[in-house]
């Protein structure tokens, strides 16, 4: 089958959250699997052209309107060679960027003003590129609100090509939060399609390009079976509750898969020492690296307990701020936190590094060495999140042996059920309520856990053991492809 996966993020070019990674973790997968030809779409921003590490040859250019608009798109080519199943050359992926120094040639990647503008140009640039390009896909995969307007365009301007007839369009949730709103003259100005469109773009009298994907894809999938099914409710949905319900049908869950060859303990280079499942000794050099890496006594009984994330609100930064001085004062434990976020948690973290000092290390900023170091070093490590669509972090913990505790939603309650010490089944602490009490149970509880040496080497060898790979879920996305093209 041919895939085109178009996503505004892809490893290891430019990443700012999880997207970037399964864009192109899922791809690498999706390439390996017999007779599959795949290929990756993403913007070409100034990020990327100014990393001199990466082999990137430009392919051709043209003149697209867009609007009122005639836009130059260049397009450029990188070629990742397979890591996957013998020398087959096809299991090297392509990726496609997308050039445009207006709309691409920016500090940031996201967060200005003409977002809803810079992504219908990618969307509709991705489309006219294929005019240009010895590749015609069965099934064009697109990842959350900013490549959301490809069906519309598909429709409107080039279904009547023979090229475009028999496409096929997935559209995958990564996030609903952000939809990609844009005033309601959006529609004529910028994506210039005619008002017996505007139906399926608007909502809340606003253009809403999620809404609008969900509503033309011929499949939505999100990224676990559970957050699937919280996004038909209000509390978790965004506004968007009653539009997927409309399409229930065609909705479903996929937990999202990590590079287990890219996270793999017996052999990260970036860890002071490797290990594995059945010889958990390097884990112990690990942690005391850790500790004298980031200043913290060296003490193997201090329980460790780490925390990589964003530090925004619908992390669980409100709990940790609510609760942070009472559970370092009545628990040995030492707490490691890596992240960059918003300016009060960010102070509130620097606040409780400096007074605890033994206790508490803030590194606010993202490191992926120090990253990798703290996954292997740590005991514990901490994701209470409000909502979590799936959520990388906790398989990437297990992966390096680090037991799990986790708010019980979305990805979350796919991928760490709750340990049961009897049957030693399980592979975290998980609570229920968003509440900061709760959180500091199932701490507590995690802590009590790491101090019972017999139960917790055997769970860590259980969740080391974990299959979080890409494999499953692949075969699931291609039975997906496989339905809607019959
Ligand atoms: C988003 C979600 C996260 C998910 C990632 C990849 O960043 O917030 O839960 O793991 O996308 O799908």
């Amino acid at each position: 089958m041919k895939i085109l996966f178009a996503a505004s993020e892809a490893a290891p070019f430019i990443k700012s959250g999880g997207l970037g990674d399964v864009a192109s973790a899922l791809p690498k997968e999706l390439v390996k699997i017999k007779d599959n030809e795949v290929c990756v779409f993403i913007p070409y921003y100034k990020q990327i052209k100014e990393n001199n590490s990466f082999d990137i040859q430009y392919v051709t250019s043209f003149n697209m309107p867009l609007g009122w608009r005639g836009q130059y798109v260049g397009i450029f080519k990188a070629v990742l060679k397979s890591t996957g199943v013998g020398k087959n050359k096809r299991c090297d992926l392509v990726l496609y960027f997308i050039d445009n120094e207006y709309y691409f040639g920016r500090d940031g990647l996201y967060g200005y003003p003409d977002d809803g503008e810079r992504f219908a140009f990618f969307s509709k640039a991705v489309l006219e590129s294929l005019q240009h390009l010895d590749f015609s896909p069965d099934v064009i995969h697109l990842n959350d609100w900013q490549t959301g307007y490809i069906p519309l365009f598909l429709n409107a301007f080039y279904r009547g090509l023979p090229k475009y007839r028999d496409i096929k369009t997935v559209f995958t949730i990564h996030n609903i939060e952000y939809q990609g709103k844009a005033d309601l003259d959006f529609i004529d100005n910028v994506l210039g399609v005619d008002s017996s469109y505007k139906d399926v773009i608007e909502f809340d009298s606003l253009a809403n390009a999620m809404k609008c994907a969900i509503v033309l894809s011929d499949k939505v999938t999100t990224v676990s079976e559970t957050y699937s099914h919280e996004i038909l409710y209000p509390y978790f949905s965004h506004g968007l509750d009653g539009i997927l319900s409309a399409n229930s049908y065609k909705l479903c869950g996929i937990v999202n898969g990590i590079d287990t060859k890219l996270y793999d303990p017996s052999t990260d280079p970036s860890i002071p020492a490797n290990f594995k499942a059945s010889d958990l000794s390097g884990k112990a050099v690990c942690k005391a690296e850790l500790q004298k890496m980031l200043s913290l006594p060296v003490r193997p009984e201090a329980t460790v307990i780490a925390m990589i994330s964003r530090l925004v609100a619908h992390k669980g930064m409100e709990l940790i701020e609510y609760i942070g001085e009472e559970m370092v004062n009545s628990l040995d434990i030492q707490f490691v936190l890596i992240g960059t976020g918003e300016k009060r948690f960010e102070d509130y973290m620097k606040y409780i590094a400096y007074k605890y000092p033994d206790k508490v290390s803030a590194n606010i900023t993202f490191d992926q060495k120090l990253a990798n170091m703290t996954y292997a070093g740590a005991d514990l490590f901490l994701m209470p999140s409000k909502s979590e669509p799936c959520g990388l972090s906790q398989l990437i913990a297990m992966r390096y042996g680090t037991i799990p505790i986790v708010s019980e939603t979305g990805g979350l309650v796919d991928t760490v059920p709750p340990i049961n010490l009897q049957t030693m089944e399980g592979r975290g602490i998980t609570f229920k309520l968003f509440n900061a009490h709760d959180m500091y149970d199932a701490i507590k509880r995690g802590v009590d856990l790491i101090n019972d040496k017999e139960a917790s080497q055997k769970i860590i060898s259980n969740i080391m053991r974990y299959d979080s790979s890409w494999k499953v879920p692949a075969a699931k996305y291609m039975d997906i492809y496989s339905e809607i093209r019959k």
